[in-house]
C-alpha cells in the first residue's frame, strides 16, 4: 500500500489518527488525514465535559461533526471516552457517592446510545490505575463510588450499544513488568472469568525518553490478547526525530503485526504542530505536512507485514 491505511488494510488492520474538530477547516490537515487514515478518534469532542456540560443536558455538536466527517469519508470511529477521572465537567467534579455513580452510568448510557451503531470501539473507561509500583486503582471521585465502578460502566455501555467493541484504555501499560500493566491484566482476566463485557484493551503508547518503547512491548500485547481480547494501539506518539524516532515507530508497528489480535494502530494527531505535546515533534508528518522518516519507517513496516 502507498498510504498508511492501505498498507495496514493488507493485513486486515486499520490505521487511525486523533482529529481535532477545530482543525477540520484546515485543508492541508484534512487532505493528509483523509488520505492516510481510516479510523478516527475525536481528540477532545466526545469526552465528558464536551458531551454533558450541564447535568442531563447533552451536547453532541462537536462530536457529531467529527463522526460525520469520518463517516462521510468512509472511515470508522473510535469513541473516546465515556468514564474518566479527567476532563469532567464542573458539576461532575463536585459529585460523589451514589449520586455520582448514577450520573456516570447515565452519561455512559446516553452517549453510547446517541452514537449507537456508529462506533467501532469505545474507550469505556480511561486511565483508572495509578502509576508507580502499587498496582492500585487511581484515587478519583469515580473510584470512591466503589471498586465495581469499572464493570458497571462496561455493562451500561454494552446495554446501550451491543455492537461496539468495549475497551479499557490506559498509558504506561506497555512494559510487561510494570505493576500498572499487571494490574490492568488482572482486571481484564477477572472480567473475562466473570463474564463482564470487555472486548479490547487500548494501549495509548505515548513514548518519550522517560518512557521508551519497551523491549517487551510485543510480549505485553500478546499476553493481553491471550486473555481473549483484541488489543489496539490507541494514541501513539514517540518523541524524537530522524532515524531514532523512525526505528521506534518501526518497532511498535512490528510488535502489533506480530500479534494477530492487535487489530489497529492510531496516532495521536496528524502533524507535529497538531500534537498535544506543544514543543515536541512526536508524529509522522512535520508542521508543513511533509512525511518524516518515521512515516516511511511506519509505512514500510506495515507493507512488510
Ligand atoms: O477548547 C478550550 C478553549 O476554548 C480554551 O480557550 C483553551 C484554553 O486552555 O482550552 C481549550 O481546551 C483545551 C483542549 O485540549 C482543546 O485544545 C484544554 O485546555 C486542554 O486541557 C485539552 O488538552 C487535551 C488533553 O487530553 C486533556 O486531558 C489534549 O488536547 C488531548 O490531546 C489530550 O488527550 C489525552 C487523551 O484524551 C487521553 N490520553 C492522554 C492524551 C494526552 O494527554
Amino acid at each position: 500500500g502507498s498510504t498508511l491505511q492501505a498498507a495496514a488494510a493488507e493485513s486486515g488492520r486499520y490505521f487511525g489518527t486523533a482529529i481535532a474538530g477545530f482543525r477540520l477547516s484546515d485543508s492541508a490537515y484534512t487532505t493528509i488525514a483523509n488520505r492516510e487514515f481510516n479510523m478516527i478518534t475525536a481528540e477532545n469532542e466526545m469526552k465528558i465535559d464536551a458531551t454533558e456540560p450541564n447535568q442531563n443536558q447533552f451536547s453532541y455538536g462537536a462530536g457529531d461533526q467529527i463522526v460525520n466527517w469520518a463517516r462521510s469519508n468512509g472511515k470508522q470511529v473510535r469513541g473516546h471516552t465515556l468514564a474518566w477521572h479527567s476532563q469532567q465537567p464542573g458539576w461532575m467534579q463536585n459529585m460523589s457517592g451514589s449520586a455520582l455513580r448514577s450520573a456516570m452510568l447515565n452519561h455512559v448510557t446516553q452517549v453510547a446510545t446517541h452514537y449507537r451503531g456508529q462506533i467501532h470501539s469505545w474507550d469505556v473507561v480511561n486511565e483508572a490505575f495509578q502509576d508507580g509500583s502499587s498496582g492500585a486503582r487511581r484515587d478519583s471521585n469515580l473510584q470512591r463510588t466503589g471498586n465495581d465502578w469499572i464493570e458497571a460502566a462496561f455493562r451500561a455501555a454494552r446495554a446501550a450499544d451491543p455492537n461496539a467493541k468495549l475497551c479499557y484504555n490506559d498509558y504506561n501499560t506497555d512494559d510487561w513488568t510494570h505493576a500498572k500493566t499487571q494490574a490492568v491484566y488482572n482486571l481484564v482476566r477477572d472480567f473475562k472469568a466473570r463474564g463482564v463485557p470487555i472486548d479490547c484493551v487500548g494501549f495509548q503508547s505515548h513514548f518519550n525518553s522517560q518512557s521508551p518503547v519497551p523491549g517487551n512491548y510485543q510480549t505485553t500485547l500478546s499476553s493481553f490478547a491471550a486473555l481473549g481480547v483484541d488489543v489496539q494501539i490507541t494514541e501513539l506518539d514517540i518523541e524524537g526525530s530522524g532515524t531514532a524516532q523512525a526505528d521506534n515507530y518501526r518497532r511498535v508497528v512490528q510488535a502489533c503485526l506480530a500479534v494477530s489480535r492487535c487489530t489497529g494502530i492510531s496516532v495521536w494527531g496528524v502533524r507535529d504542530t497538531d500534537s498535544w505535546r506543544a514543543s515536541g515533534t512526536p508524529l509522522l508528518f512535520d508542521g508543513n505536512g511533509n512525511k518524516k522518516p518515521a512515516y516511511t519507517a511506519t509505512l514500510n513496516a506495515l507493507n512488510a507485514g
